[in-house]
């Protein structure tokens, strides 16, 4: 199995080639454009090539802080929102067993990235007992839920460990301005840069992920070699040759015959915080200036028993990927059983995981003659390098994608309308008395 395939064989009665072939040119103009990406930093282009830049010395200094953090921690809290948390949970929950931690690894939980007052205090209230170390993230350094959430944490840390607290608290931001990193010098926490030219839903490969990646028992080499490796095979600029550039393609063509919705659907539930990361990742960079594919996401076959109706019979703007990994480290045979009450005897010389993928397959063929569009990605194995290959696959195609719409896909501006008229509800209630 080749590490990485996209499958397009049923979307042949959808996209013809002629059709494909009109979009080469404007692609091979965009591809140029993303190839000097380490010309302009103000483009945000900097996740681009970063995988193909050194990064031994900063992979080292992450080690050096997740083996600290290891061994003086039974918990560490990463605090962030969006692309300050989403990339590294995504990464953790794929790749850690479904119950407990990694054997190399230490529990990483999340907090900031929703306002509910029941989850803060659950989660502080389970700290007590446990050593803990807090990983901070914001690239600005003032958005509101982890800025809400540190304030509580950092009182936590200062009550529990009093002046060793700074040792236990470790901020990643931008490398001169922000609150946070005023806070960061002043306290004399250690930091990690996010560099100016990554925007936050770009940047799970650089240290944002990496360190709860790390500490979480995760090989962030491989995930960054898996990443390099994408970006080594996606620098053709020929759309005959580029996977990514394909699926951006396929994603537009589909997008113009009425199918607006895109469901990535995966068989292995590890990867259901994978999907909010794609999800973010298509969702900020494309859908402004009333354009864009709405990112949606299923978990099969838990979701074919609910959602699956829709699919099959609802109305027919939908269009699906399927994410499969070949391989999945752990798989449970099924047991022959003397009696046979249930009739699945004719199982017993299977496994889940290739039920599983049967399933897949018979999924596919029914929404297929259901009329959805179905493409396919498919990875060798479900480890540190396919997922490196993977984020990589996707952020390149996103990009493509948005520059297709004709949008920038490095900024988010809606996402300031909900904070300006909260701020200002917020403003307003304090002056007629809090209520
Ligand atoms: O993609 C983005 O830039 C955003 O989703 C941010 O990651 C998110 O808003 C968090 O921002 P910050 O890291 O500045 O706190």
């Amino acid at each position: 199995m080749k590490t990485f395939f996209l499958e397009t064989s049923l979307l042949q009665e959808y996209i013809s080639s002629d059709e494909m072939d009109s979009y080469r040119q404007r692609v091979e103009l965009i591809h140029t454009h993303l190839q000097h990406s380490e010309e302009n930093e103000s483009e945000l282009l900097g996740w681009h090539h970063y995988p193909l830049n050194d990064q031994d010395e900063l992979l080292q200094s992450i080690e050096d802080i997740a083996t600290e953090i290891k061994l003086n921690a039974e918990v560490l809290v990463v605090i962030g929102v969006g692309g300050s948390f989403l990339g590294a949970k995504a990464v953790q929950d794929a790749l850690s067993p479904y119950f407990g931690s990694k054997e190399n690894g230490i529990e990483v939980v999340y907090v900031g990235q929703n306002m509910s007052g029941a989850y803060i205090k659950q989660l502080v209230n389970y700290l007590d007992g446990k050593s803990v170390y807090v990983n901070v993230i914001s690239k600005s350094g003032s958005t509101m839920e982890p800025a809400l959430a540190f304030r509580v944490l950092r009182n936590y840390m200062e009550e529990r460990y009093g002046f060793d607290a700074k040792q236990r608290i470790i901020a990643t931001t931008d490398a001169s301005k922000g609150i946070l990193k005023e806070l960061a010098n002043e306290e004399g926490y250690r930091t990690f840069v996010i560099n100016n030219d990554i925007g936050g839903r770009y940047s799970i490969l650089t240290p944002v992920g990496l360190l709860p990646i790390a500490v979480s028992g995760n090989d962030i080499t491989s995930l960054l070699a898996g990443a390099k490796a994408a970006a080594q095979d996606l620098q053709e600029s020929s759309l005959d040759k580029n996977s990514a550039y394909q699926y951006a393609v396929i994603r537009q063509i589909l997008h113009k015959k009425g199918y607006d919705i895109e469901l990535l659907a995966s068989f292995e539930p590890a990867l259901k915080c994978f999907h909010e990361w794609w999800k973010q990742l298509f969702g900020e960079s494309e859908g402004k200036e009333k354009k864009g594919i709405f990112p949606a996401s299923v978990t099969f076959s838990t979701d074919l028993h609910s959602i699956g109706q829709y699919i099959q019979d609802g109305q027919r703007i939908l269009f699906e990927t399927l994410l499969h990994f070949h391989e999945i480290s752990e798989d449970q045979s099924i047991p022959f059983d003397e009696s046979n009450h249930d009739g699945l005897n004719y199982l017993s010389h299977r496994t889940f995981n290739e039920v599983n993928r049967i399933c897949k397959d018979g999924t596919a063929l029914a929404h297929d003659e259901g009329g959805v569009p179905v493409l396919k990605i498919e990875l060798a194995k479900l480890d540190e390098f396919h997922m490196g290959y993977l984020i990589f696959f996707f952020m390149k195609s996103c990009a493509m994608s948005a520059y297709l719409f004709g949008v920038n896909p490095f900024d988010q501006p809606g996402v300031e309308a909900y904070k300006n008229k909260m701020l200002s509800l917020l403003k307003n209630t304090e002056l007629i008395g809090g209520k």
